[in-house]
C-alpha cells in the first residue's frame, strides 16, 4: 500500500531495472551523508500546544514573491525521464498542477523548452563549467525559453565516488553489456511501459547541459561535455547575476558563510544541500546548520533538502529557519510507478501530513511555525 512517500521505495525498486534504482537511491562511498540527513531530522522532537482553535488553517507558503499550497518542492533530478516515461514533464506538470515549484535539472533528457511549455513556472537548474562563452550560451537559452527562476547547482566540482553505481551496473555513460540487457530484461513493465516508447521517439540526449543538445546517453562523450566544472567560482556566479533578470539561486549550499557570500551577491535564495548524500560522503546534513544559515541569510529566501518525507520533516525544516523544502527521489519513484497520477498522489500525501500536523501542533499557519515548537533529543 502506498500511505507514505517512504512506500514508494520498494514498490519502485520492483519496478525498475537494478542499475537505475541504484542509480536514484544511491549515495556517495559509505553513505553517511545519506543517513545524517534523516539523523539531523530525527533528533527533534515536537511540542504541541492544545485548544488553540485550528479551524480553517493554511499551508500556503509564499516564496520569492510567488504564492504555493505547500511549502515544498520537487527538487531537480537528472535521468527523470530515463526511469519514468516522460519522467520530466511528469513531474513538471504535477508540481504545476499541485501549486508547487518544480527544478529540471540540467542533467535532463527533455529539451527545457518543451518542459516550461508542460509547466511554465518551472525552474531551469544548471550544470555550468568555469567556461563564459558556456555559461553565456546557456543562459541565453534558458532566457529565451522564458524560464523565471534559475537554480546554479555548485556542490558538483568534482565527479563524486559513487560505488554502488559501478557495483549495480550504472554508469553515464550507460555502457551496454550483457548484465545490463539482462538486468533490463528481467524487468518488462519497465521496458515495456517506459523503455521502448522512449527509445520510440529516438535516444536519449543530455538535452540541457548545454546551450545545444548534448551528447546521447550511451556516448563516450557524455562525460566530457559537463565540462571544466572544478573552474567554477564565485566570479562565475557574479557574472550569471548580471546576466540573469531573473530569480536565481545557489543549490548545494552548505557553510553558513557561503550562504552569506550568495546574498551579499545578490542571489534570491539558496538551497542548502549535501546532494541527498550523494556528493562529499559524510557532508554535514543541511539541516543541522539551519539556523546558522538563515541568519546569515537575512531575508533572502532559503531552502533545503536531503531526506524530507513526511510531513513532519518539513515542519521541522520549517521551524528551524527554512522558507521551503525540496523533496527529491520518492517523487521521481511515484513518477516511475505511475506517471502524473501517481506524482500527484504523492504530492497529495506529503500535502495532507503537513496540514493534519500543523493541527495537531495548535498552529494555524506557517507563519506560526518557530523554534518554540522544537525539543532536541
Ligand atoms: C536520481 C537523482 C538525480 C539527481 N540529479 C540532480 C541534478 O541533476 N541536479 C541537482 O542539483 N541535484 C540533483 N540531485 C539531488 C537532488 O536535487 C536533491 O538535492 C536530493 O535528491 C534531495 O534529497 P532526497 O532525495 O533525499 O529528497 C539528484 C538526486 C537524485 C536522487
Amino acid at each position: 500500500m502506498l500511505l507514505t512517500l517512504d512506500d514508494f521505495e520498494p514498490a519502485a525498486r520492483r519496478r525498475l531495472p537494478r542499475p537505475l534504482f541504484g542509480y536514484v537511491s544511491g549515495a556517495a562511498e559509505t553513505g553517511a551523508a545519506r543517513q545524517d540527513n534523516r539523523a539531523a531530522l530525527d533528533a527533534w522532537r515536537l511540542v504541541p500546544k492544545v485548544l488553540a482553535g485550528v479551524e480553517g488553517r493554511s499551508v500556503a507558503q509564499n516564496l520569492m514573491g510567488k504564492t504555493y499550497t505547500a511549502p515544498f518542492g520537487i527538487a531537480p533530478m537528472g535521468l527523470s525521464a530515463l526511469m519514468a516515461r516522460d519522467g520530466d514533464r511528469v513531474l513538471a506538470r504535477a508540481a504545476g498542477a499541485a501549486g508547487l515549484p518544480f527544478v529540471l535539472s540540467g542533467s535532463s533528457l527533455t529539451r527545457m523548452e518543451d518542459v516550461r511549455d508542460a509547466n511554465p513556472d518551472a525552474w531551469f537548474q544548471a550544470y555550468l563549467p568555469g567556461e563564459e562563452d558556456r555559461i553565456r550560451a546557456l543562459i541565453a537559452r534558458a532566457r529565451e525559453a522564458g524560464f523565471g527562476t534559475l537554480v546554479l547547482t555548485a556542490d558538483t566540482a568534482v565527479v563524486a565516488n559513487r560505488e554502488n553505481n559501478l557495483r549495480a551496473g550504472f554508469s553515464t555513460p550507460l555502457r551496454v553489456t550483457p548484465r545490463l540487457l539482462w538486468d533490463f530484461a528481467i524487468k518488462p513493465r519497465w521496458v515495456l511501459g517506459t523503455f521502448v516508447p522512449t527509445l520510440a521517439r529516438g535516444m536519449p540526449h543530455f538535452e540541457n547541459s548545454d546551450a545545444i543538445r548534448g551528447a546521447p546517453i550511451i556516448s563516450k562523450q557524455a562525460m566530457r561535455d559537463f565540462g571544466r566544472k572544478d573552474h567554477l567560482s564565485w566570479d562565475h556566479l557574479a557574472l550569471m547575476r548580471d546576466l540573469w533578470p531573473g530569480k536565481l539561486v545557489l543549490k548545494g549550499v552548505i557553510a553558513p558563510d557561503d550562504v552569506g557570500r550568495a546574498r551579499a551577491l545578490g542571489c534570491d535564495g539558496v538551497v542548502l544541500s549535501n546532494h541527498g548524500g550523494r556528493q562529499l560522503d559524510h557532508a554535514i546534513s543541511p539541516l543541522r546548520i539551519l539556523p546558522e544559515a538563515r541568519a546569515q541569510a537575512g531575508d533572502m529566501a532559503l531552502l533545503v533538502d536531503g531526506g524530507i518525507r513526511r510531513g513532519t520533516d518539513v515542519i521541522k525544516a520549517l521551524a528551524l529557519g527554512a522558507d521551503m523544502v525540496l523533496v527529491g527521489r520518492p517523487l521521481l519513484y511515484a513518477a516511475t510507478l505511475g506517471g502524473q497520477e501517481m506524482a500527484t498522489r504523492a504530492i497529495d500525501i506529503l500535502k495532507t501530513e503537513i496540514h493534519r500536523n500543523l493541527g495537531l501542533l495548535g498552529l494555524r499557519s506557517l507563519s506560526e511555525v518557530g523554534p518554540d515548537i522544537l525539543h532536541r533529543v
